[in-house]
């Protein structure tokens, strides 16, 4: 990348406007100030502008609305914007929803991540970043933890369909040189988080004094990292990481989902009678714990923020910010960004 020191480094952002892309976009512009992102989103169910609210007066920040799976404008785009890297965080997340309609995550999540890299090798882009999951190692015993060697056994239509992107990238690596490296991050937590996933979910459910539903015996293991920690760590990846690398993010904190329940039920101030439990996901993870030495050793980046004190500040911002969590509920951002966005002719 541009120098060591990563001076001036434009960016395409893909999926910028959900959960991690959205944080990652305003944490990389706080913390270079000679940086500028273009932000490449559909702006799904997922995708909400209210997300990046206060960057659309600053000049480093430009978004476009597109579709990753659309070859032609992907490439009128990147041929425009002549970015130093694409970072591609788009995709379909919810592994529920995976199982009920599996066809739209092997379109987006690997069709998209096609385009991408065919477009980033005809136009020679500098760097390609997959943003991947540890669920494409699939599921550990009691003891353990995934490496970047581990074998790939994705258990879940979500869970394949990024394993099948991280072999892309691999592939147009080996093939055609194209410079892509691959991240692996555990379960984030934070705000602006789609409230489909466990914790704002519940957060969501329990400020309304309805029971949160835990899946199973509750007794499955993910591995928490607040998303600042990630953002930090795809920042070290754009300036340090090596092309044809993967690299391991994780939070070192391992986590029953009661557990995770139990803090959320404490800090809402409500009785353990609020958990109920349901029926166990179809092929449901029992745990993920990762080992990010390489990511530590290599990029010289680990996670600062620890579990207790995250949780308790994005609960807070949940509750502070409940306008954004009813809209995003009710569907109602998608309404605002048709009527006034396309409205104002932007692109
Ligand atoms: P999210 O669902 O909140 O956001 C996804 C974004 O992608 C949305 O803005 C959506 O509009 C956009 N998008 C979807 N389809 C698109 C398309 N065809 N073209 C352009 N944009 C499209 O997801 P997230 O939780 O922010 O996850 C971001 C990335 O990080 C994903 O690739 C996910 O697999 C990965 N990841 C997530 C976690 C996690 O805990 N959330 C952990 C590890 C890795
Ligand atoms: P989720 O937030 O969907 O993330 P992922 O499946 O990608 O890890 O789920 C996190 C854990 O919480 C997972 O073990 C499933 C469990 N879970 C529940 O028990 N109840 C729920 O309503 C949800 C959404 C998840």
């Amino acid at each position: 990348m541009k120098g060591s020191e990563g001076n001036g480094v434009k960016l395409v952002v893909a999926g910028g406007a959900g959960f991690i892309g959205s944080n990652f976009i305003r944490y990389v512009l706080g913390a270079r100030e000679d940086w500028r992102v273009v932000n490449v989103d559909k702006l799904t169910y997922a995708g909400n502008l209210a997300n990046l609210k206060g960057l659309e007066s600053d000049d480093r920040y430009r978004f476009i609305r597109a579709d990753i799976c659309d070859a032609p404008r992907i490439e009128e785009i990147v041929s425009t914007e002549r970015p130093d890297a694409i970072v591609n965080f788009a995709a379909e997340t919810h592994v529920d929803r995976s199982i009920s309609d599996p066809a739209l995550f092997l379109r987006t999540n690997v069709l998209g991540t096609q385009v991408l890299l065919e477009t980033a090798r005809k136009l020679e882009v500098a760097r390609y970043v997959q943003i991947s999951t540890d669920e494409v190692y699939g599921s550990l015993g009691k003891e353990g933890k995934f490496s970047e060697g581990s074998p790939l056994r994705p258990n879940s239509p979500y869970a394949a369909s990024k394993t099948a992107a991280d072999l892309l990238v691999r592939a147009w690596f080996k093939t055609y040189g194209v410079p892509g490296i691959v991240t692996r991050c555990s379960n984030n937590y934070g705000p602006f988080q789609f409230p489909e996933k466990i914790i704002p979910f519940f957060i969501t459910l329990l400020h309304e004094d309805k029971q949160v539903p835990v899946y199973g015996d509750g007794m499955n293991v993910r591995d928490w990292i607040h998303v600042d920690d990630h953002s930090r760590a795809i920042e070290a990846v754009i300036l340090r990481g090596q092309p044809g690398e993967v690299y391991n993010i994780g939070g070192g904190n391992e986590r029953t989902n009661i557990e995770i329940t139990k803090l959320l039920l404490s800090a809402m101030g409500k009785p353990e009678s609020m958990m109920k439990f349901v029926p166990d996901r179809p092929g449901h993870d029992r745990r993920y714990a990762i080992d990010d030495a390489k990511t530590r050793r290599e990029l010289g980046v680990a996670p600062r923020v620890p579990f207790e004190e995250g949780l308790r500040e994005t609960v807070r911002w949940y509750l502070e910010n409940e306008a954004w969590w009813r809209a995003v509920k009710s569907g109602e951002y998608l309404k605002f960004f048709d009527l006034w966005y396309t409205r104002e002719g932007r692109t």
